[in-house]
């Protein structure tokens, strides 16, 4: 098995989600973590497994516009956040909206976010597995969110996103044995 997490991130608590994710799965042999910026179609190909998540910003995905309140949000005195390299985008909606594939493996979709109900936060995953959905890609786990503390993640969360890694793994496993 194969798989490719793609993430967007301002400030890196999606990465390590996604790098979390990773292990899960069953470490760098196994599951590739990706920048969403260098998720080009070659890479997709190798893919049997597909792991896609971004921040939740204003209720949903991330927008230039948010992007650029994100950006602000660095500046401000006091806050010692650092940009990720390429977080000021593209990002995940803009790589969905040029993607030309109409088939994507097998796929989940997960987002970081503020605790809280998700009625009250929003959550982007939501909008990330429709997407992948409308791409071709066959559902394999619910959308999944990972919590986010003082912009970083919260405590447990890491080890919920190396379980949630091993599920997937499993998911894919239990698929493959039936095909
Ligand atoms: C402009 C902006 C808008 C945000 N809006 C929301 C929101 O509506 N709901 C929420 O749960 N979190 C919101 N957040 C918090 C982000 O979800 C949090 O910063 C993100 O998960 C951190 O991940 P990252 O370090 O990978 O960017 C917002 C953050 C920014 C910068």
């Amino acid at each position: 098995m194969r798989a490719v997490i793609v993430y967007e991130s301002m400030f890196g608590a999606t990465r390590q989600v996604a790098e979390a994710i990773s292990e899960g799965l069953g470490g760098p042999d196994v599951a590739r973590v990706v920048p969403v910026q260098e998720a080009t179609p070659e890479v997709l190909a190798t893919a049997d497994l597909l792991v896609v998540g971004g921040p939740t910003h204003v209720h949903g995905m991330a927008r230039p516009r948010s992007r650029r309140a994100a950006v602000e949000m660095t500046e401000r005195p006091g806050k010692r956040l650092k940009m990720e390299p390429g977080a000021a985008g593209p990002g995940l909606r803009e790589w969905f909206d040029q993607m030309s594939a109409t088939y994507l493996p097998a796929a989940a979709a997960f987002d970081t976010k503020v605790g809280g109900p998700w009625l009250f936060t929003g959550r982007a995953s939501h909008r990330i597995a429709r997407l992948l959905k409308k791409h071709g890609a066959r559902p394999i786990a619910r959308p999944r969110s990972f919590l986010i503390a003082h912009d970083e993640p919260a405590p447990g969360q890491l080890d919920a996103a190396r379980t949630w890694g091993q599920v997937l793994r499993a998911a894919v496993g239990a698929h493959q044995a039936v095909a």
